[in-house]
């Protein structure tokens, strides 16, 4: 099929409904998502906070698949902070249970369709067989190219700030590089989305707005997109509203507007 056929056939299904239009040609590169709210849509149905977790997976592997649907070529999502271990051990348990899961299950599709998956975060403290899964997940995706998939586990903004500092003075100690030579591209590189873009736009569900210390450095010029309604309840219909928004945006990065 023609390169432009297939592009017009891609998004020809949103052409049928009432909804507005998404400009291809004005896609975000990457999107970011603070996955929060799945405590709170447990409550409201009388169950335990794990069944939230449970339902917002199902929330992660539809926004996945309208993502490599529509061509956003990067995705990082926000699943476990570097401050989420003060929350009770079951919990935290269940938690890390679940990403084992999630890579076993959801491997062999997330390979059928291109999706490279990747993480950020100090990993090495994560637990062992979590550890091994995304390793696993990592190195069989990683030739493809249709979605990079970014987990941000045990994840702290703070955290990888430091851990670039760190990096970055063992060069200088090493004479690998002066301190005058230290600037933000020294420092982007250092950081664990060293290769990516920054974030054109973040989504935080849930109602909470802020930033809960995710991805501070690379979000100095994103557009910042809140809605109430949790974690578990997101689909790509909002994801699509998200968008429409995001199109709408001027982005000026501190110039003036042409
Ligand atoms: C987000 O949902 C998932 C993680 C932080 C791991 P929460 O568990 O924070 O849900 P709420 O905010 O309590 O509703
Ligand atoms: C942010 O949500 C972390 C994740 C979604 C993984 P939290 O629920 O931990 O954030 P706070 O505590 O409301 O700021
Ligand atoms: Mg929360």
């Amino acid at each position: 099929m023609a390169g432009f056929l297939k592009k017009w056939f891609r998004f020809a299904p949103d052409r049928k409904g009432k909804e507005a239009e998404l400009d291809p040609g004005k896609m975000p590169r990457h999107v970011a998502i603070i996955m929060d709210g799945n405590g709170r849509w447990a409550r409201s149905r009388g169950l335990p906070r794990a069944a939230g977790h449970r339902a917002g997976v199902e929330a992660l592997r539809d926004i996945v698949r309208a993502c490599v649907d529509w061509g956003i070529p990067i995705l990082t999502v926000y699943a476990f902070s570097t401050e989420n271990w003060k929350r009770p051990q079951e919990e935290v348990k269940g938690l890390m249970n679940l990403l084992v899961e999630y890579m076993r299950r959801e491997l062999p599709e997330l390979k059928q369709e291109g999706v490279q998956v990747r993480a950020i975060g100090r990993l090495e403290a994560l637990p062992p067989e979590a550890r091994r899964e995304l390793e696993r997940a990592w190195r069989e995706t990683a030739g493809n190219r249709r979605l990079i998939l970014n987990l941000a586990l045990n994840y702290g903004g703070r955290a990888e700030l430091v851990d670039a500092c760190r990096e970055i003075s063992h060069k200088v100690l090493a004479g690998e590089l002066r301190p005058e030579d230290i600037n933000d591209d020294v420092l982007k590189k250092a950081l664990y989305t060293g290769d990516l873009p920054d974030p054109d736009l973040l989504i935080r569900p849930s109602g909470e707005m802020r930033l809960s210390n995710f991805l501070l450095w690379q979000l100095a010029y994103t557009e910042l997109w809140f809605t109430d309604i949790y974690w578990p309840d997101f689909r790509r219909e909002n994801l699509r509203q998200a968008l429409l928004d995001y199109q709408q945006r001027e982005r000026r990065f501190g110039g003036l507007k042409i």
